[in-house]
């Protein structure tokens, strides 16, 4: 053990009052795949001057660049707990000038759920490595209206200039040295008066959306850049387009637009002249093209969705090497999509639940500058879509959830991110609430109409995890995710077939599995006003399942724990409140009065008649499968986050708290708090290092000053911090751990918007 002695060492020297080892150990971390995206993805760019070179940004799990054999590689992984909000990325871009160039705007929230200002990260070598640059004030890659843009773009003619659209009401920034610092345009003359709902006090609809994109008339060459530049910018009823033509000393707005509705998308054409825009809103969106050679606009709105406007217009694309192709994609209702997360689950719902009759976006395409266009569908006898003109054929690659309810029919929806090669006129790419969406026929649209539409989000990965567990028989793994449920991984590195089924929830809260008989599992669901019941149980180790009646309807999402002998369930949903809720022998769910609202639950593995809660500092057990339960004298501090079990062994738990980890081998009459954690979240128990030797332990957790993912082999005397500098994980808090049973340093770590990692010694 030299490794762990030099450590000692070396930190001993640095930091004496720490008695063990606090070390890093090197594991190798690769996603386990589930595949399909599982997340929004709001925009994809090409860059210009680099054939294949493109860039797809998400809101919640970074930026990925696409790879020659229509994969993804991540290039954000190495946010850690500092910078979890790098995960957040509100605009990209590629250099025109110089391709090795990429720009990320990154920050999560702009109200208070972030407390950090943005981040310009700039890589000079395709996003394999970043340095970051502030900016003063924050972004928003989470946020409404995420959608837009892009808000930053780089000058074609002199890649030295960048302009970024700030929300919040901070106006136009620019940069004259290539993104290193930032400098408000003062002559800018509007910061955006829209906000998607002024009432909410949470600060997350009521933000203003602000500069929505920046777009370059790369024709307007001059010695210092490009003079002629447009600006759109969120606001409904008043000026909406702006343009410079002294390169953003001066501004005005565009003269003869129609600003009813919110310019959404702004693409330049650069054979043509023209400024292309998309609009939308709730009430009635239309298209719309500014010759900028004339200056006059032309509404050039399809046809075919004049008649049907309430989805509104997101994705826009030309087509670099053919003028006066376009295409426009429908986003589904405006509004809708600007309200996460309530609305964009109810968006979800509802198209599981209609699917059949109206919910699938369009797709349009001109050739002729938007004079005429032809659609991906168009109705038979409504509600019926027609399929067979233009017939698409849907060819889904790695997507779990493509058989069950997206390939067959969905087009997609939240389509706000949709371009075309511009090196290659058959290769189109468009993300959707849930996936990337494209194919490399696109040409065939115009000729024999038959083009082929395949899930192209290999690599992505996007979920947000909410539970896994790893039995000691099936699995070996288990997860539950949101807004697209859960999955049977009985291979780490091949997507599973399908999410888990009857009933399907999307969003899924939490899973367990009996002690006793490991095929036994629960999982809650995470769905209101559903008609299923939100608990259901598996026999078999996932691969069916029924729902639970125990559950009433309306009651859903939380946490949920299932005895060793699998007759008794504890359930703290999320609603209609957060009581401890409990069901034996599949009798109705009931309230457990004596138990704090909100507390951490578990089972205990070995002992059937044994549950656990913690709530604060106290920790409550029951010995006869919850009749009756007494506060433990365990002695906690802090306030209670999650219970682990020793799976292997009767009465032996951990409890992390907001100060530290507490471990008991006595049904908890007494508990011993590990050395040297000072805060922590997630843990979980693992193979031991020696056949019979201590568990393995993982934890999310704070030490020294630290919020990192941890192991231990001694309860604590020694720690290893086995997440590094290219994989962060995001925030710690909200990780969630499950460790194999039978391999040592095998941990499964699922991240709020980057999946799930599994690590190999
Ligand atoms: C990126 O990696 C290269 C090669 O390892 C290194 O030379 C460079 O300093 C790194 N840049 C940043 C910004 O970390
Ligand atoms: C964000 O930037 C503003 C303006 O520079 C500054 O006043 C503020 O302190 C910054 N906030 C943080 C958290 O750094
Ligand atoms: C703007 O466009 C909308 C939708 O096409 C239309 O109803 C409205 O009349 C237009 N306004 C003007 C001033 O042209
Ligand atoms: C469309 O193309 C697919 C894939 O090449 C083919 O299987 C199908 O028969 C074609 N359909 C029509 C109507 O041509
Ligand atoms: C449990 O308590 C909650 C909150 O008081 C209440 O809404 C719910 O109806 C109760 N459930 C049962 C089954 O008594
Ligand atoms: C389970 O717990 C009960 C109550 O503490 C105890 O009486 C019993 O011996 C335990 N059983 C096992 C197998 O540990
Ligand atoms: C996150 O990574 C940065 C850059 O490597 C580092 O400075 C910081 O300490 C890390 N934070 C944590 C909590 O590990």
């Amino acid at each position: 053990m030299f490794g762990a002695f030099a450590g000692f060492v070396s930190l001993a020297l640095l930091l004496p009052s720490v008695s063990g080892t606090i070390g890093t150990q090197s594991l190798t971390w690769q996603n386990v795949r589930i595949g399909g995206g599982g997340g929004f993805v709001p925009n994809i760019v090409f860059n210009p001057s680099q054939k294949g070179l493109a860039f797809a940004r998400t809101d919640i799990g970074g930026a990925y660049r696409l790879n020659s054999d229509d994969t993804w590689t991540p290039l954000t992984d190495f946010a850690n707990d500092t910078t979890w909000d790098y995960w957040g990325i509100d605009a990209l871009a590629t250099d025109p000038v110089n391709p090795n160039n990429l720009y990320l705007a990154v920050g999560a929230y702009t109200n208070s759920w972030d407390p950090n200002n943005g981040t310009i990260l700039k890589s000079t070598n395709m996003g394999n490595n970043f340095s970051s640059y502030p900016l003063p004030f924050k972004v928003g890659g989470n946020m409404p209206g995420r959608g837009m843009g892009e808000r930053l773009a780089i000058d074609p003619n002199n890649n030295n200039i960048l302009f970024f659209g700030a929300r919040s009401g901070h106006g136009l920034y620019k940069s004259t040295n290539a993104g290193e610092t930032w400098s408000k345009v003062t002559s800018f003359p509007s910061v955006g008066t829209y906000v998607p709902d002024p009432t909410d006090t949470t600060g997350y609809n009521s933000d203003i959306i602000g500069l929505s994109w920046v777009a370059f008339d790369s024709t307007s060459k001059t010695s210092s850049g490009s003079s002629r530049i447009f600006v759109g910018v969120a606001n409904m009823g008043s000026n909406n387009v702006f343009v410079t033509n002294d390169g953003g000393s001066t501004w005005s707005a565009v003269a003869g637009q129609n600003n009813t509705f919110i310019p959404h998308k702004g693409v330049f054409s650069r054979a043509e002249k023209s400024l292309y825009v998309s609009y939308a809103n709730g009430a009635g969106p239309y298209d719309g093209t500014l010759d900028v050679t004339s200056g006059t606009w032309k509404d050039i709105t399809p046809a075919a969705a004049v008649s049907d406007l309430y989805y509104g217009f997101g994705g826009l694309a030309i087509d670099a090497q053919k003028p006066g192709t376009v295409m426009v994609a429908a986003l589904n209702e405006w509004q809708v999509a600007l309200m996460w997360p309530g609305s964009y689950l109810l968006l979800f719902w509802f198209i599981r639940v209609f699917d059949h009759a109206v919910k699938d976006a369009n797709i349009f395409r001109s050739l002729d500058g938007g004079n005429t266009w032809t659609t991906i569908w168009e109705w038979a006898d409504y509600p019926v879509i027609n399929r067979e003109l233009p017939p698409i054929y849907i060819c889904v690659a790695e997507d779990p959830l493509g058989d069950t309810d997206v390939s067959e029919k969905l087009v997609g929806w939240m389509i706000e991110g949709l371009s075309i090669d511009p090196f290659d006129s058959n290769h189109w790419l468009y993300g959707t609430g849930e996936t990337i969406m494209g194919g490399h026929d696109l040409l065939k649209w115009d000729t024999v109409q038959n083009v082929t539409l395949e899930s192209l989000a290999t690599g992505i990965e996007e979920t947000s995890v909410e539970g896994l567990i790893a039995p000691p028989v099936g699995g070996p793994l288990l997860s539950v995710v949101g807004d697209i449920g859960g999955f049977l991984h009985t291979n780490l590195n091949t997507a599973p077939a399908t999410a888990f089924q009857t009933p399907d929830y999307g969003t899924t809260t939490d899973i367990d599995f009996a002690g006793g008989n490991p095929l036994i599992i629960v999982r809650a669901g995470g769905v209101s006003g559903s008609t299923d019941p939100q608990i259901a149980l598996s026999r078999d180790g996932g691969n069916t399942w029924y729902a639970l009646y125990a559950a009433a309807l309306g009651t859903y999402g939380g946490k949920v724990a299932i005895s060793a002998d699998s007759n008794t369930i504890l359930w703290v949903p999320s609603s209609p409140s957060t009581n401890v809720m409990i069901s034996q022998y599949s009798s109705s769910f009931t309230n457990i009065t004596s138990l704090p609202a909100g507390s951490a639950i578990a089972a205990d593995k070995v002992n059937a008649t044994v549950l656990y809660a913690a709530s604060g500092s106290k920790l409550y057990i029951t010995t006869n499968s919850g009749s009756t339960w007494s506060t433990t004298s365990a002695s906690l501090t802090g306030s209670a986050v999650k219970i682990a079990v020793n799976p292997n062994v009767a009465g032996e738990l951990w409890v992390s708290t907001s100060t530290g980890i507490f471990h008991s081998t006595n049904y908890g009459k007494t508990a011993t708090a590990l050395p040297s954690v000072t805060n922590a979240w997630n843990m979980a128990l693992g193979a031991p290092a020696t056949s019979g030797g201590t568990p393995a332990l993982y934890a999310a957790a704070t030490i020294e000053n630290k919020n990192a993912l941890w192991h231990t082999d001694n309860n604590g005397a020694d720690w290893y911090q086995i997440n590094d500098a290219a994989h962060g994980f995001g925030s710690a808090d909200s990780l969630i751990l499950a460790a194999d049973p039978h391999t040592y340093k095998r941990v499964y770590v699922g991240t709020n918007g980057r999946g799930i990692f599994y690590s190999t010694a």
